[in-house]
């Protein structure tokens, strides 16, 4: 896979099998920081003020939004516990190689990077504040018995990867969700909120990413 450079001055990685980027062209850590951060962690803890909070995110890869999920906590009284589902992990060197070091703290890049590895294997402590597991599996196949406050969907476009936004793959994420978690994506379609709404969550269109007017925030009631 090719590291591709976004307009923020973050790399992404291409897939060349998909077709597709990991991220937005237009920035890929300004896309990460909006979409999940500011209109996930953000919300969510601003709404409810509770300072344990379980995160659930589909499509793990680089771990971009893990790292913006780990420097928010260095400035707020919080204790993550974070699980990552990704079918296809990337290696550590790859990791490695994301430039993502200048967009957070070393402190906070150090935790990640020797931890990475370990957290395929159980729940890991990144931190004082933050434990990570990342599930390596497909996303029909994983289970658990936790229950999540939030979660980042961010799979491929569903016009490079249909299956993982069908009824079916949105009600397998949505049995993990606790009532009153959000569930946030970088995307909006007629098909997504239809979805959505028959799975019992209110829906908000939100302002997006630069690139993307809006996106889709759901509350599940
Ligand atoms: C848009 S990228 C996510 C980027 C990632 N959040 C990051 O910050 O680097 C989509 C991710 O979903 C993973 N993926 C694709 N199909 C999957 C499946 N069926 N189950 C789990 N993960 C899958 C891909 O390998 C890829 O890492």
């Amino acid at each position: 896979m090719e590291f591709i450079m976004t307009r923020d001055g973050s790399k992404t990685l291409f897939n060349e099998q998909i077709g597709e980027c990991y991220h937005s062209k237009h920035g890929a850590v300004q896309e990460s920081k909006h979409v999940f951060i500011k209109m996930g962690l953000d919300h969510f803890f601003h709404q409810y003020d509770q300072d344990e909070i379980a995160i659930l995110e589909i499509g793990f890869g680089t771990g971009l939004n893990f790292i913006q999920t780990l420097a928010y906590t260095n400035d707020q009284k919080i204790q993550i516990d974070y699980l990552g589902i990704e079918g296809f992990p990337l290696s550590l060197e790859t990791v490695q190689k994301t430039g993502y070091d200048d967009f957070i703290s070393r402190d906070n890049w150090n935790d990640y990077i020797s931890n990475y590895q370990q957290a395929f294997k159980e729940d890991t402590s990144i931190n004082a504040k933050v434990k990570l597991h990342i599930d390596h599996t497909l996303l029909m196949d994983f289970d658990s018995d936790k229950r999540f406050d939030i979660v980042y969907f961010d799979a491929f476009a569903t016009i490079h990867q249909p299956e993982m936004w069908s009824d079916e793959a949105l009600a397998h994420v949505a049995k993990f969700m606790k009532s009153g978690a959000v569930f946030v994506t970088y995307a909006i379609t007629g098909n997504l909120k239809r979805s959505m709404k028959a799975l019992g969550f209110q829906i908000e269109k939100v302002p997006g990413a630069p690139g993307k007017r809006e996106m889709l925030r759901a509350t599940k009631i």
